[in-house]
């Protein structure tokens, strides 16, 4: 016997209990319920098989497809089933894709060729993604700041970053490394992609042709600035950074605002070395080579 809360049109759970095989898809429970229960429940699906991307679905708040997401595979006997994108639902299990949409049309997502082939057998894994949003609308960053394409987009943007047949990857990298530094490297999008994708790993690629490139941004000059600060010190220090950011005189204000700090010593005048800093400059250059 399992016990399902259903989000409905108004913001109300309809509540089932059913007794079914726990083999069931989500899908073909949601198929039922439409047939033998509630002739107006809404939800979207397509393929049936994990292709169209269209039967993304909210769990006990896990997103799953619901037609490759059998009814056993949860350990709770109660399953509360809610659209994907559960901040603007749009009626029943149909979400608001909108904002999804737009991330992918904020950067072009085509090639730009140069007549050269691409490289032979060159298949991204990025076109095994279905666009079916989870990453997007489990992302943290993408909650709090709707300017962040987000992990899907930074897949594609990867994909074409990687094809040598491309030609503007100075453009490409330009519009990206505004984005990157956005994620907050929670993982949930590889997490949870029901493709195995991993768009955190692109977005660590992205960042790493960022830091890379001889033209510096703010986003790539801060990373470098705390590089420098944990090799010198072993640690994140304050004053380190800002000196390093904005110079003597342009960091001046900074460290005049920090005095009160120095008077309570909560901080030191002369920054203390970590004890295991050898230890940790080996780690930062095994990490650079
Ligand atoms: S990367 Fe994975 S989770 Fe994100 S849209 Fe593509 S298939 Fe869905
Ligand atoms: S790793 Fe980055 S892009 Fe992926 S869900 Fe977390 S914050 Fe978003
Ligand atoms: S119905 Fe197409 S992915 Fe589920």
């Amino acid at each position: 016997m399992i016990i399902l809360r259903i989000y409905r049109r108004d913001g109300h759970y309809d509540v089932h209990q059913l007794d079914i095989k726990p083999e069931t898809k989500l899908l073909t429970l949601f198929e039922q319920i439409r047939t033998g229960i509630d002739p107006t429940f809404a939800f979207s699906s397509g393929c049936r098989h994990g292709i169209c991307g269209s039967c993304a679905v909210k769990v006990n708040g896990k997103p799953v497809l619901a037609c490759k997401t059998e009814i056993g595979s949860f350990r709770s006997g109660v399953l509360r089933i809610e659209p994907l994108n559960s901040e603007s639902p749009k009626i029943d299990l149909l979400s608001d894709f909108d904002g999804f949409y737009r991330s992918f049309s904020s950067f072009p997502d085509f090639l730009e060729p140069n007549g050269r082939p691409t490289k032979e057998n060159f298949l991204p894994e990025a076109t095994r993604c279905i666009q079916c949003g989870i990453c997007y609308y489990s992302c943290p960053s993408v909650s709090y700041d709707k300017e962040f394409s987000g992990p899907a987009a930074a897949l594609k943007q990867d994909r074409f970053l990687s094809d040598p047949a491309d030609t503007i990857t100075e453009s490409r990298l330009e519009e990206a490394v505004g984005e990157v530094y956005r994620c907050v490297k929670c993982y949930r999008c590889t997490e949870y992609c029901p493709r195995s994708l991993d768009p955190e790993k692109a977005i660590e690629n992205i960042r790493t042709r960022c830091l890379t490139r001889k033209e510096e941004t703010i986003g790539t000059f801060h990373t470098k600035a705390l590089f420098d600060s944990i090799y010198h010190y072993g640690k994140i220090n304050e004053t380190f950074t800002a000196r390093y950011l904005f110079g003597f005189w342009g960091s001046l204000p900074l460290i005049l605002s920090g005095l009160p700090f120095l008077f309570k010593r909560r901080v030191r005048l002369r920054p203390v070395k970590a004890a295991n800093l050898k230890e940790i400059r080996r780690l930062l250059e095994m990490e650079n080579d």
